[in-house]
């Protein structure tokens, strides 16, 4: 049963924001297609940047390597921002480590006691090595100026049960960590306050420099041997952390490797 507390609310939002950009404006729908699908039609307009593009539950959620998000109302949250860095093109895809470490402080601050890890190159992952979270980035072209969509889900409500049985086992919600239903709204406020300072603090370094530490410290890759699949190429190794740029460390058999795009998976003797 839904409460006060655990329904989406776009008016309780703003009590909580402290931002100066992200949420300011925001779009609510009960259901939609795809929030990211929303945004990019919204993102060529300069006056737009912030805006939030929320949804109770999305027909058509989609998630990276075009997998089906699985979006049901009354629980999750399901947001897109548009954003528009002043960053080189090739510094964006880095947008989606940042979006990543900001859902993190969100759920470090709402648990507190549970120690999140951070899978690269945007996940998050619970003790118990369940999926909570998942990031999709897009760029939209308009003119010399890229703006970015960052698409968001969290697991927050309900039950790994809930789950289709073909990511019941991998996907967990902050419900099961918390031990009781969450509120979407506040938490939704504490990501858009997190992640606004760390945008500011990576447009004046143009790197990830500030926030390896911060990685370093949450990182569930780190010495772990995985394996990373791009597009039907297989690299197998040890994780060694991420690169200023982003870009994962990979210590394979023949040397180091840097690693810009993929799908991470550990292995059993990881
Ligand atoms: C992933 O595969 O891990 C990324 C999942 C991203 C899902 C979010 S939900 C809000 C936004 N709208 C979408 O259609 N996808 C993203």
């Amino acid at each position: 049963m839904e409460t006060q507390s655990t329904q989406l609310s776009p008016e309780r939002l703003s009590t909580f924001l402290k931002t100066r950009l992200l949420g300011r404006l925001l779009e609510y729908h009960a259901c939609i297609d795809s929030t990211n699908i929303r945004a990019k039609q919204l993102a060529s307009f300069p006056e737009r940047e912030g805006l939030v593009v929320i949804a109770d539950s999305q027909t058509a959620g989609r998630g990276r390597m075009t997998r089906v998000w699985q979006s049901p109302p009354g629980r999750n949250l399901y947001f897109s921002i548009i954003i528009r860095p002043d960053v080189p093109p090739q510094t964006l895809p880095q947008l989606a480590l940042l979006c990543a470490i900001a859902a993190h402080k969100a759920m470090s601050k709402t648990i507190p006691d549970h120690h999140f890890g951070l899978k690269w190159p945007n996940d998050l992952w619970s003790e118990q090595q369940k999926k909570l979270s998942g990031i999709l980035c897009e760029g939209v072209m308009n003119g010399a100026q890229t703006s970015v969509v960052a698409g968001i889900g969290i697991n927050v409500n309900g039950q790994s049960d809930d789950f289709p049985p073909e990511i019941r086992n991998t996907a967990g919600t902050l419900e099961e960590i918390a031990g009781h239903p969450l509120d979407r709204t506040e938490f939704l406020a504490h990501f858009l306050n997190s992640l606004e300072p760390i945008l500011d603090e990576w447009q004046r370094a143009q790197s990830l420099l500030p926030f390896i530490d911060y990685w370093n410290k949450f990182d569930c890759l780190q010495g772990k041997n995985i394996t990373v699949q791009d597009s039907g190429d297989f690299k197998k190794g040890i994780a060694k952390g991420i690169m200023h740029d982003g870009r994962l460390i990979l210590t394979t058999q023949d040397g180091e490797l840097f690693i810009h795009a993929g799908d991470v998976h550990i292995l059993k003797n990881g």
